[in-house]
C-alpha cells in the first residue's frame, strides 16, 4: 500500500478551502513550512465541532493555518476563543493578517511566546488543546495540558508517527524516543481515550474522561 497515494486520496475529499486558507497551503508547500494540512486541519475541525468547543489552546501555530480550522469550529459553536501561541513574531504577525481576513479577527487571541509556559500563565479550562511544537518538548508538556483541559476535553497532537520512525525499533535518537514516551503515557493513562489517526504524519486524539 502506498502511503502518499492514500494521503493524496484522503486529500482531495476535502471540501475546497476559502481563498485565504488555500493560499496559505500554497505558501507552505513553496516555503516548506510545516503545516498540518486540509486532512488533519479537517480532523482537527471536526474534532472541535463533535464537542461544540469554545475555548482551544494552541502551542505552536506558526502563521495561523492550524489556527483557522479550530476558529472556524469556534465560530460555528457561537463564538468563543483560539489562543494563537508562537515564539516568533514575525509569524504572529502573518496570522494575524491571514485570521483577519478569513473573518477570525474577534475570535484569536495572540500570544507571542515560549508555549507551554504561555499556557502555564492562562487559565483553563479549555475544550480543545492542540499541540504542535518542538517534538522534544512533547513529553514534558502533558503536565499542564492536563491542568488545563475540561473533563470531556480533547488533546490533540500532531507529528506523532515521525515519519513512520515511531515504528522502527532502530530509530532511537531523541525526537523520536520523546514522541514514543508522549504516546505510551497516553495510550495508557485509563483517564484518557486516545487514538493515533494515521493521517499524515499522524495525529493523536485523546479525550480526557
Ligand atoms: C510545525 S509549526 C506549526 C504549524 C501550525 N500548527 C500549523 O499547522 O499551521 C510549529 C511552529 O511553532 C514554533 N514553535 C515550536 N516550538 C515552540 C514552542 N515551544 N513555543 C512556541 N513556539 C514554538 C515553531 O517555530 C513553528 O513556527
Amino acid at each position: 500500500m502506498d502511503y502518499t497515494a492514500i494521503q493524496d486520496y484522503l486529500e482531495q475529499l476535502v471540501p475546497p478551502r476559502p481563498p485565504e486558507l488555500a493560499a496559505m497551503e500554497r505558501y507552505a508547500a513553496e516555503h516548506d513550512f510545516p503545516i498540518i494540512g486540509p486532512v488533519a486541519g479537517q480532523l482537527c475541525y471536526q474534532t472541535a465541532r463533535l464537542i461544540g468547543a469554545q475555548r482551544v489552546y494552541e502551542l505552536g501555530s506558526g502563521y495561523g493555518y492550524s489556527t483557522a480550522w479550530f476558529a472556524r469550529a469556534v465560530q460555528e459553536a457561537g463564538g468563543g476563543e483560539v489562543h494563537h501561541v508562537v515564539w516568533d513574531e514575525a509569524l504572529s504577525a502573518m496570522a494575524q493578517r491571514h485570521l483577519a481576513a478569513l473573518g477570525y479577527g474577534d475570535i484569536v487571541r495572540y500570544h507571542v511566546g515560549e508555549a507551554v509556559a504561555a499556557l502555564r500563565a492562562t487559565d483553563g479550562p479549555f475544550d480543545v488543546i492542540f499541540m504542535d511544537i518542538d517534538k522534544q518538548g512533547y513529553p514534558d508538556a502533558l503536565e499542564v495540558i492536563d491542568a488545563r483541559l475540561r473533563p470531556g476535553g480533547v488533546l490533540i497532537v500532531d507529528n506523532v508517527l515521525w515519519s513512520g520512525k515511531i515504528a522502527d525499533d532502530n530509530a532511537n535518537d531523541a525526537t523520536t524516543a520523546a514522541i514514543r514516551r508522549m504516546n505510551d503515557t497516553l495510550a495508557r493513562d485509563k483517564r484518557y481515550v486516545t487514538t493515533i489517526a494515521p493521517v499524515r504524519d499522524g495525529v493523536l486524539v485523546a479525550q480526557k474522561k
